[in-house]
Formats: structure tokens, C-alpha cells, sequence
């Protein structure tokens, strides 16, 4: 028999198991950028491969919402699309950090909310565009524990990188490399962070594999060389035989896409050759993450902490070389843009599995809220990823099938050969636009609307690399509209409505649009939307309501933007209420 001590001990011990297991799980969320998926970026990262790919799930249907670092990276730092944090370009006057405090996103954002759920909170490497050795303490970025940010205009200098932390004055770091010492200063953060009481959220945000930008100071003269991301000596020499994966797309003989990108030339070899080479630089380059990731990996087995904590993996947007005939670059809607990698591994998350279901940059904070056990916020965009098995099976039949995609502003192209089209004028071209993709059980599409009215529409289950455009310029005049099948009019009519609602969505209706269009809740998707009976009200809509634009501006201002208010179906007309 069990005497009362015994009994008291039993207690104590069930109790202490209880606590250890209800112990709050941490969280480390790894940024990369501009890193592609569809050039295959992942297949050469072994420890991703390792530790994610194999011990967790892959996202293959992960989106940005806008193809630009700053713009992105607040967007999944607050939940919010760009046109709801306004924080759109990657400088002043529309984004870049200045535009950060002023959209008075400091105080409402991820870290804070984490810290008010008892998390201690670590972020080291690239914040966003435009957090300087100028302005990084007017004010500091709030709501980490400690951080340890690179700063412009040194952050993309993978030799001479500037670093500023907690409260301190920036320090040069010089002559080291950014990502090893990034990886140093990450196995610090997830010791620090295992030491307290408290669970932790620790954002690593390397900035491989991004163009390496350094800084010339010449008396008051201040200029930028931009040149291939640097990897590693180490890894130089890697890869010598890789070019980029030769896709029906890839530098096609004749031009695909709107407005600028119909005027580009086909690359000549020595451009081919010259870009192939950045392409290798970025792999090599991002061998150093895929050290850090393993590093990580160990660094949280050594602690004991590995099955309590979420690790994450993504970058802020993709990248091209080459496809559609541009040049090194992102800022388009093309998938190699906006497709992006997102793997989770942690406690629940189903092994070396993957899942399409629709998922984007929106949806990365209310996820660590999930995640974490924290009730979301009403003001988020997106929703939670599934984490379990169940519950992406669940979502395979109930989540959303939409994207919203958006941009503002110019584009400008990477390397030697950037901006072909710009060389005479020295005018970036217009790359304002609103787009949708839609990835649902029957249909696979994406439509776009550039701000010179241009129309984009894709049908990826027939056409995967984006090269046959469906849509009709002629949609809008009457005698060809005829000609045109009327199925995909239908559907286009469908899909500009659709994107009348998502440009200027707020929380909920971003996530359920259709119910914007239709009060009645009775439409979820597309395909019900496609019910003949509402024909009629689709065509008038898109009649008198389509995403139009009077003028293609560099950010979010609304009166260049067309019709803001989409029109909802009215119902059906009951009879009966006049007999
Ligand atoms: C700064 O730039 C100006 C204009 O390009 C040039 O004339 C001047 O010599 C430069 N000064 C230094 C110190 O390099
Ligand atoms: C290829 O194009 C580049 C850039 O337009 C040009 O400088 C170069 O001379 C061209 N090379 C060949 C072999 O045509
Ligand atoms: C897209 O392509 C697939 C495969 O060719 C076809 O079955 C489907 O009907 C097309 N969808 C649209 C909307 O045209
Ligand atoms: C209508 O479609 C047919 C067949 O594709 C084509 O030959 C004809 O030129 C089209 N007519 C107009 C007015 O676009
Ligand atoms: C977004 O910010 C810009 C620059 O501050 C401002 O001109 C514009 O009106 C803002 N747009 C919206 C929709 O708030």
C-alpha cells in the first residue's frame, strides 16, 4: 500500500509531467530572400531536405501576396495584405521602414502580440528595406526580447555587413561572413531563449540568396555596386555544371506576358551564360543557410528541446532568371515569383508529407498564433495553416482556393543585362497591377489586371508555365465578345469579380469573398459561382464594375484604382412577396 508520502510524491511527479507537457512549444521561423522554389533552389539543400522536407510538411501551394521584400515581409509580420498595411514599395514615400512607423505598424505586429502572450521574442538578420544606420532608434522596431538587425545600406553586403543590436550602436562586421555569423549569432538567440522559463519565437532572417549590394563611400559621395549573391569560400566552387532548369518558359522565341514584358528581347547566349552564372552563386550561396539549418537542427536536439518546437521555413518572395525571357528579378505575378517555399516541422505536423492546399504570407502570423494556442486576432487577412493531419485533410474540401495578389510601382532587373527595356530612358517600366490566382479541385487559374488595363488569364492545369494567355482583349466589344467560348467569359467575369473584392478586402472578407458577392452564403467557390443562374448578374457586373485603373501610379492611391465597392448579387426575386 501506498503511504501518503508515496501518494503526495505520485502527485507531484503527475503534476510535474503535466506541466512539462503543457509547457507552451517555441517557435523558430526561418526567412530567407528572394529564394525560389521554381528553379529548384530546394533540391539543393540537403538539410532542409533532412530535417524539413523529410520530418515535416511541405506547402506546395504557398503564396506571397506581393513579390517584393518589404511589402511582403510586413504582410506576414502583421497578418495583413499590402493594400491593409500600405506598406507597398521597398523606400519611401510608399514603404521601406519609414512607412512601417508611420502606417503605425510598430506597435501592432507579430513580437508584440507574442510578448503579450508570454514569449519571448528574438529576431537576428534582414527586418525590412530601409531600417538604417540613420533611423534603426527613431524608433527601435518594438517587441523583441533582444534583436540583432543588419542594417542598409550594408544589409545585403554578404563581406562588409553592418549589424545593430538591442539598443546598441551599429558595428561593422567586416571581413566576416553575413550568414555564418547570422547562424553564430541564431544558436545564441535559441540557447537564450531555452534557458527561460518562458517559450520563445526566434525569427532567423539570412539575406541569402539575394544580389549582393555593396557600398562606396567616396568623401560625400555614396554609391551602391550590385552584383552575384557571394557564397561562402567554402562553396565557390560548387555546381560548376548547374544552369537554370531549361522550362518551356525559360527565354521562350517568342515574348509572353503584358504590357513591358511583351516588349522584352530574347536573351542572346552571352546573357543566358552570364545569368546562369547568378543562378549558381545563389545556390552556393544559400549552402551556408542550409549549414545553419543543420546547425539548428542540433543545436535544439543538444537542448532537449526539439519535439516542442515549430520550425519554419520560407523566404519573403521568389525569384526569375530567365522565364518569360526576364531577367534576374522578382516584382511579377508569374508563379516563379509568388510561389513560394513554406515547410513545417514540430509537434503534430505529419512527416515527409505535402499538401496543396491554398495557403499564403497572410496566413504566417495568424499560424503562429495557432500554433502557439492564442486567440486570433479579428483584424488578420489570412488564416491558420492546418498543422495536423486531420486538419489538412479537413482543408482539402473546406479551404479557400484564392490568392489575392498585388503590386505597385516599377520593376527593376537584376545583373549585367537588368532592364533592356530601360536603357534608353532610364525609366523603370510600370509594373502596377491587381492579380488572383485561384488553385481550387477543378480549376487552376490566374487572371491579372495591369494598370494599363491589360488582361492576363492562365489556365495552369493546361498551361503550367503561364505561356497561353486566354483572355480575350476583345472581351469588351460586343461583336467579338460573341465569338469568344463562352465558358471562359463566364469564368473571367466571375474572376474580375472576385478581384473587385479581394483589392480592397479587410480581414473576413478577404478570407471568405465569395460571401461579399454573395450575402446569402450560399457560394463558397468558384464552381458555384459558375451556376448559370447567376449569369446574368456576373455579365452586368462586369459590364459596369470591372478592376480597371485611370492610371498606373507607384503606390496605393485609390482614386487611380477604378471602381472600389464590388456589387453583390441581389438574391432571388421572390414571387410570392407580390402576390
Ligand atoms: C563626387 O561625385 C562628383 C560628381 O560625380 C565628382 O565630381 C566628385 O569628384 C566626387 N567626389 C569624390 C570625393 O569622389
Ligand atoms: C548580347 O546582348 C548584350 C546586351 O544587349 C550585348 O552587349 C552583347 O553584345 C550581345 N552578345 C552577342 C554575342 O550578341
Ligand atoms: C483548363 O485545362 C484543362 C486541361 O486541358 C481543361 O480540362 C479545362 O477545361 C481548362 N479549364 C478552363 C477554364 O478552360
Ligand atoms: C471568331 O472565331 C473564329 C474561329 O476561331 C475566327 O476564325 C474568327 O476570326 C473570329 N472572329 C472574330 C470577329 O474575332
Ligand atoms: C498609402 O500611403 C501613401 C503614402 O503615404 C499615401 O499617399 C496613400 O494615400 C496611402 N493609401 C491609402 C489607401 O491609405
Amino acid at each position: 500500500m501506498m503511504t501518503l508520502f508515496g501518494m503526495l510524491q505520485a502527485l507531484l511527479i503527475a503534476a510535474s509531467v503535466l506541466a512539462v507537457s503543457a509547457k507552451k512549444p517555441d517557435v523558430v521561423f526561418i526567412l530567407t530572400d528572394d529564394q525560389d522554389l521554381h528553379m529548384d533552389s530546394l533540391s539543393y539543400m540537403p538539410n532542409v531536405q533532412k530535417h524539413l522536407i523529410d520530418q515535416g510538411t511541405y506547402y506546395q501551394k504557398h503564396y506571397c501576396t506581393i513579390a517584393l521584400c518589404c511589402p511582403s515581409r510586413v504582410s506576414l509580420l502583421t497578418g495583413k495584405a499590402a493594400h491593409n498595411t500600405n506598406v507597398t514599395d521597398v523606400e519611401p514615400p510608399y514603404g521601406g521602414y519609414r512607412q512601417f512607423i508611420e502606417q503605425d505598424l510598430n506597435q501592432n505586429y507579430l513580437p508584440i502580440w507574442l510578448q503579450q502572450s508570454g514569449y519571448n521574442t528574438y529576431y537576428t538578420g534582414k527586418l525590412m528595406n530601409f531600417h538604417h544606420v540613420l533611423n534603426y532608434n527613431k524608433p527601435f522596431p518594438a517587441g523583441w526580447t533582444s534583436s540583432d538587425f543588419l542594417l542598409d545600406p550594408y544589409t545585403y553586403s554578404y563581406l562588409k555587413s553592418v549589424w545593430q543590436r538591442d539598443q546598441s550602436p551599429p558595428k561593422s562586421a567586416a571581413g566576416q561572413y553575413s550568414t555564418d555569423l547570422l547562424a553564430e549569432k541564431a544558436y545564441a538567440y535559441i540557447e537564450e531563449g531555452a534557458r527561460s522559463d518562458s517559450p520563445f519565437f526566434v525569427a532567423l532572417a539570412p539575406i541569402a540568396p539575394h544580389a549582393n549590394v555593396d557600398v562606396n563611400i567616396a568623401g560625400t559621395n555614396v554609391s551602391h555596386t550590385s552584383g552575384d549573391p557571394i557564397p561562402a569560400e567554402r562553396h565557390k566552387s560548387l555546381f560548376s555544371d548547374v544552369v537554370v532548369p531549361r522550362t518551356p518558359n525559360f527565354n521562350p522565341d517568342s515574348p509572353i506576358g503584358l504590357s513591358w514584358i511583351a516588349q522584352l528581347p530574347q536573351q542572346n547566349q552571352t546573357e543566358v551564360d552570364y545569368n546562369d552564372e547568378i543562378y549558381r552563386n545563389r545556390l552556393r550561396a544559400l549552402q551556408a543557410v542550409d549549414e545553419m539549418v543543420d546547425g539548428v537542427f542540433k543545436k535544439l536536439e543538444d537542448l532537449g528541446i526539439l519535439e516542442n518546437t515549430y520550425v519554419v521555413y520560407s523566404s519573403d518572395n521568389g525569384f526569375h532568371i530567365g522565364q518569360h525571357r526576364l531577367q534576374p528579378g522578382k516584382r511579377c505575378g508569374f508563379e516563379e515569383d509568388i510561389n513560394v517555399p513554406l515547410i513545417i516541422r514540430g509537434p503534430g505536423v505529419p512527416q515527409g508529407e505535402t499538401t496543396e492546399i491554398v495557403t499564403t504570407h497572410t496566413d504566417l502570423a495568424p499560424t503562429f498564433f495557432d500554433m502557439l494556442g492564442i486567440d486570433l486576432r479579428e483584424d488578420f487577412d489570412g488564416m491558420p495553416i492546418p498543422l495536423t493531419r486531420s486538419g489538412i485533410e479537413d482543408a482539402v474540401s473546406t479551404r479557400h482556393e484564392h490568392v489575392n495578389v498585388e503590386h505597385w510601382g516599377t520593376v527593376n532587373s537584376e545583373g549585367m543585362y537588368g532592364n533592356p527595356l530601360a536603357a534608353g530612358t532610364k525609366q523603370n517600366p510600370e509594373n502596377t497591377y491587381k492579380a488572383l490566382r485561384l488553385v481550387g479541385k477543378e480549376y487552376n487559374l490566374y487572371y491579372s489586371v495591369f494598370c494599363n488595363n491589360e488582361h492576363e488569364l492562365y489556365n495552369l492545369t493546361a498551361d503550367p508555365y503561364q505561356m497561353n494567355n486566354l483572355f480575350s482583349s476583345s472581351f469588351k466589344d460586343q461583336e467579338k465578345r460573341a465569338n469568344s467560348t463562352s465558358d471562359l467569359k463566364k469564368i473571367t467575369h466571375r474572376l474580375d469579380a472576385l478581384l473587385m473584392v479581394l483589392k480592397t478586402c479587410v480581414a473576413k472578407d478577404c478570407i471568405e469573398p465569395w460571401a461579399v458577392l454573395h450575402p446569402q452564403g450560399n457560394v463558397k467557390n468558384l464552381d458555384e459561382a459558375l451556376d448559370p443562374k447567376y449569369d446574368e448578374f456576373y455579365e452586368k457586373s462586369y459590364e459596369t464594375n470591372s478592376v480597371s485603373f485611370t492610371k498606373c501610379e507607384a503606390g496605393q492611391i485609390l482614386s487611380s484604382e477604378g471602381s472600389l465597392e464590388p456589387l453583390a448579387y441581389p438574391g432571388e426575386v421572390e414571387w410570392e412577396d407580390f402576390s
